[in-house]
């Protein structure tokens, strides 16, 4: 037969095939268990589980069946075990993928999310450590009053009102103005925070440009937002105000002036601009979202578990608070047992962020699980959703049940924690944790020191496995009733 024109493309799909061939049976990861069959050859079977909206199950049922490191493509894995997560997480040369540029819409300006590359995110994330660390959020005097006025007091008047009305209440769209008062607060300063407790009509613009804000016109009304928030914002903190004095400690007045001042040593004025609104608006919404998605949970399995109401109210009541003050103090309101272990518990069986977050190494192999050597550029990702039930770990993973906090030892709890993952671990885990848990621990100790909460209509309850995961119905609908 002689050669012609028309084997080139047979030759050239013999050779493709090769390829593929080599790289899915003597690559280095040919050794790793594969989740699919077909995971050496291509990413099908994992592109089909993302389709279907089944990713997190899919990997944890593949885990079950094969052990704490799979394989999930020709060069990605998945990873499910304290040593690979150390390995990965726990060291600031491995970086993010460029997939978090698309599911954060990272591209346009880059916010700290979606920064990849080490050095880059680093020096982002050294002007904020301070300002989120745990101490600091304690003693500030702006958390304090703001737990006060948007919580003890605005979000009070509301769940009075709901008692008195006997209204049903969608809780997953209540919570949101509540916790983005708080936050705007937080990151903005206290004059120049929003009021969407009591101004709906500015909170549902938001809302109505946050559902769309996948499209281009959306996403440029919500920069906008942040941008004359952050003006608001530098504007009422001028240099004199920048810094609040309290008992002789010194506060900064808002995450946004703090940024601010940072980013104009290296940067030009329209740069500032841009990276201050992105970043803020960033925060804003992932704030929003998760910590209500977090209450609702709460709220929900408080209502399927009167009694786990009662201890808490005991618990609760019987804090005191601080003479001359109007609300307990962060720290005594963390030292909360009851309290912490339903917080925890919920973020353990509903981690509303619950991942999988890739990272990859752009230069080295490493070595992860008993000696596999995983080459340089592999996406390794592991999921709070699967790490969350290790059912060695968490008997009854499905199950939620504060008392294994409860009634675990010092060694037991420590053991546990290792593998509590809702906020991440590592250099890049989540720079609001501390905020978050903060306000979910004073959002829950309003409500349920003084109010029972009922289930009106329970149903779509269960979880999307996706990366920001709420509810299926998007809704839970509860009555208030003031206890006696
Ligand atoms: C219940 C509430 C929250 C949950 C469950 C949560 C979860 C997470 C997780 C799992 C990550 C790590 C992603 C990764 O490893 O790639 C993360 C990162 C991040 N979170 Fe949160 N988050 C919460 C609240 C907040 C709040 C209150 C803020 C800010 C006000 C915030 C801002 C961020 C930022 C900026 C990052 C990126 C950190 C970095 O790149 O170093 N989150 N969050
Ligand atoms: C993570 O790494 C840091 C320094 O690289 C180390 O001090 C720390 O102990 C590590 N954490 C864990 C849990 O291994
Ligand atoms: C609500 O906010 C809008 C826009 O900022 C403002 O024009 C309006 O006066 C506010 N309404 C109330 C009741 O505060
Ligand atoms: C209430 O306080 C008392 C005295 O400090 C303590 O013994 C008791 O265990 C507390 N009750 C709860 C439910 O925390
Ligand atoms: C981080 O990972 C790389 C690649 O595996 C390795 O060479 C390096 O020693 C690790 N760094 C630390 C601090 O463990
Ligand atoms: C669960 O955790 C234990 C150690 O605490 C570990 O030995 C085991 O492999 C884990 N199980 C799964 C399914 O990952």
């Amino acid at each position: 037969m002689e050669f012609s024109i028309f084997h080139i493309p047979i030759l050239a799909f013999l050779a493709y095939s090769l390829q593929k061939l080599c790289v899915a049976y003597f690559h280095p990861l040919s050794n790793v268990p594969n989740a699919h069959f077909t995971t050496p050859l291509s990413r099908a079977w994992l592109l089909v589980q993302k389709y279907r909206g089944c990713e997190n199950h899919a990997r944890h049922a593949a885990h079950k069946r094969l052990g704490p490191i799979i394989r999930l493509g020709p060069h990605e894995l998945s990873i499910n075990s304290i040593e690979g997560v150390q390995t990965v997480y726990n060291n600031s040369s491995f970086e993010r993928t460029e997939w978090f540029l698309n599911a954060f819409r990272g591209r346009e300006a880059p916010f700290m999310v979606c920064m990849l590359r080490t050095k880059e995110h680093g020096s982002r994330k050294r002007m904020m450590a301070s300002i989120y660390m745990k101490t600091y959020i304690q003693n500030s005097p702006v958390i304090k009053s703001l737990v006060i006025d948007v919580f003890q007091k605005s979000f009070r008047n509301e769940l009075a009102k709901w008692a008195v009305d006997a209204l049903t209440v969608d809780v997953m769209q209540a919570f949101q103005p509540c916790v983005t008062d708080f936050t705007t607060g937080w990151l903005f300063g206290i004059k120049a925070r929003t009021d969407w407790l009591h101004n709906k009509s500015e909170a549902n613009t938001f809302y109505r440009n946050f559902e769309r804000s996948g499209a281009d016109d959306a996403q440029q009304n919500l920069r906008q937002w942040s941008n004359e928030m952050c003006q608001k914002s530098l504007k009422t903190a001028d240099a004199k105000n920048d810094i609040c004095q309290d008992g002789g400690a010194t506060h900064k007045a808002s995450v946004c002036s703090e940024l601010h001042t940072h980013l104009r040593k290296t940067e030009n004025p329209e740069a500032t601009a841009t990276f201050l609104k992105d970043e803020m608006l960033d925060h804003v919404i992932a704030n929003q979202i998760a910590t209500a998605i977090v209450l609702t949970y709460v709220t929900y399995s408080l209502s399927l578990n009167p009694l786990w109401q009662t201890k808490l109210r005991s618990e609760l009541n019987n804090l005191s608070t601080p003479q001359n003050e109007k609300f307990p103090s962060p720290r005594d309101l963390d030292s909360l047992p009851i309290l912490d272990a339903i917080i925890t518990e919920t973020l353990r069986l509903y981690s509303p962020n619950p991942g999988p977050w890739p990272r990859h190494h752009p230069t080295s192999s490493c070595q992860i699980n008993g000696g596999y050597t995983i080459p340089a550029r592999t996406t390794i990702s592991a999921s709070s959703y699967t790490l969350h039930r290790n059912d060695s770990v968490f008997p009854d993973p499905e199950e939620w049940k504060p008392e294994r906090w409860l009634e675990a030892s010092t060694e037991q709890r420590a053991g546990m924690m290792k593998w509590f993952w809702a906020f991440g671990s590592g250099t890049r885990m989540c720079i609001g944790s501390n905020l978050a848990l903060l306000s979910l621990k004073a959002v829950v100790k309003v409500i349920y020191s003084e109010f029972e909460t009922e289930i009106v209509d329970g149903s779509g309850m269960e979880q999307m496995d996706s990366v920001i995961a709420g509810p299926v119905g998007d809704k839970l609908l509860l009555k208030f009733v003031k206890v006696k």
